[in-house]
């Protein structure tokens, strides 16, 4: 893993140079390339394999760059950044012409956020451009939460990992914007909906689970492990497939009948941020072990469990084909 490190010069140097390196943040790592530069850009997609229809997000360190980079902040939002940032929140804001149209797949709004790790701060705080970042996997798998994640899959394609440890929210940025005057939720993530009411009063959830390209980045099936993922009642599920090898995702106490299940427990205690931060290491330990077939059960839909839930239904959506 001699592209792994804490070095944050080579990191600085590299990307200066227009060349890809992965970032830890608190949600998930990012493959990450100078913001401002097209051709930088343009490697994301090309090692994602990500169509250019889903814009990415830019990061920095402060609210004062990010005047750089936008138009206005509208006081609802900017309440918002002063409470989270850094931390687990994206906001969609007017861009100004600085952002190429690749960054933004030629949308007016420009999505940005601070996000909350020392090394990605440190590395961020150096730079004099923004980092466009998407997560660090192949367009459509399991988001990485790890170093060695984002290795496995696109080491080959990534100039330097920045190794910043576990990632501490293990969900994405939650992602917030405005619409005639309404704070507009698109996209679940590691801050709930109570916590951005808390601040900005009542959200919008425009959450869609469509395939509709309009709606980038919010495609029906994301997420997804190799493997079938089979979403329902655990009980029944674990019944239904007890002569199969399988790998069971549960939330609190969860008795198998069946014996050759492996079993991954999101959190016994059934806490919402642990089973966010577990999430997908435990979908990609299962998709890489010997199982058969992954089977799981929506979380209460409350708190985190909304996105955690989100995340689950985009992981299976795909599965229905292959079984
Ligand atoms: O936590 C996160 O947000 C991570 C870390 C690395 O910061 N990044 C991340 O990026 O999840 P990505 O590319 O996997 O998801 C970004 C999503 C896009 O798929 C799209 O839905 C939305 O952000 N997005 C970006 N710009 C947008 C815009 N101008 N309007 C609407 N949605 C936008
Ligand atoms: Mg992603």
């Amino acid at each position: 893993m001699y592209k792994t490190g804490t070095d944050i010069r080579k990191a600085r140097l590299l990307l200066e140079e227009e060349e890809l390196v992965a970032i830890p943040t608190e949600t998930v790592y990012g493959l990450a390339a100078n913001a401002l530069q097209p051709m930088a850009v343009a490697k994301i997609f090309e090692a994602k394999q990500r169509p250019h229809f889903d814009p990415l997000i830019i990061h920095t360190n402060s609210l004062e760059k990010v005047y750089h980079y936008v138009t206005e902040i509208p006081p609802a939002l900017l309440s918002l950044a002063k409470a989270f940032w850094p931390g687990p929140l994206t906001l969609l804001l007017p861009r100004k012409p600085v952002i190429p149209d690749l960054v933004t797949a030629g949308l007016d709004t420009v999505a940005v956020r601070i996000p909350r790790h020392e090394l990605t701060l440190a590395l961020l705080s150096e730079l004099d451009f923004p980092l466009a970042a998407p997560s660090a996997n192949p367009f459509g798998y399991i988001s990485p939460t790890t170093a060695g994640h984002v290795h496995a899959q696109l080491g080959e394609k990534v100039d330097y990992i920045l190794d910043g440890g576990p990632c501490e929210v293990g969900l994405e940025s939650t992602i917030v914007g405005i619409e005639n005057d309404e704070v507009c939720i698109y996209r679940l993530g590691g801050l709930s909906v109570p916590d951005i009411e808390a601040v900005a009063g009542p959200a919008i959830l425009k959450i869609s689970l469509s395939s509709n390209p309009k709606a980038p980045g919010q495609l029906k099936s994301h997420y997804a492990p190799r493997k079938p993922l089979l979403l329902g009642n655990l009980q029944e599920l674990d019944r239904q497939h007890a002569d199969s090898k399988t790998g069971v995702i549960c939330f609190g106490e969860f008795r198998s009948l069946n014996p050759q299940a492996i079993i991954k427990n999101l959190s016994v205690t059934r806490n919402y941020k642990e089973a966010a931060a577990h999430l997908f290491a435990m979908l990609r330990e299962l998709d890489e072990s010997d199982c058969e077939l992954i089977i799981a059960a929506l979380l209460p839909g409350e708190y985190l469990g909304l996105a955690i839930n989100d995340r689950l239904s985009r992981a299976a959506a795909g599965s229905h084909d292959i079984i």
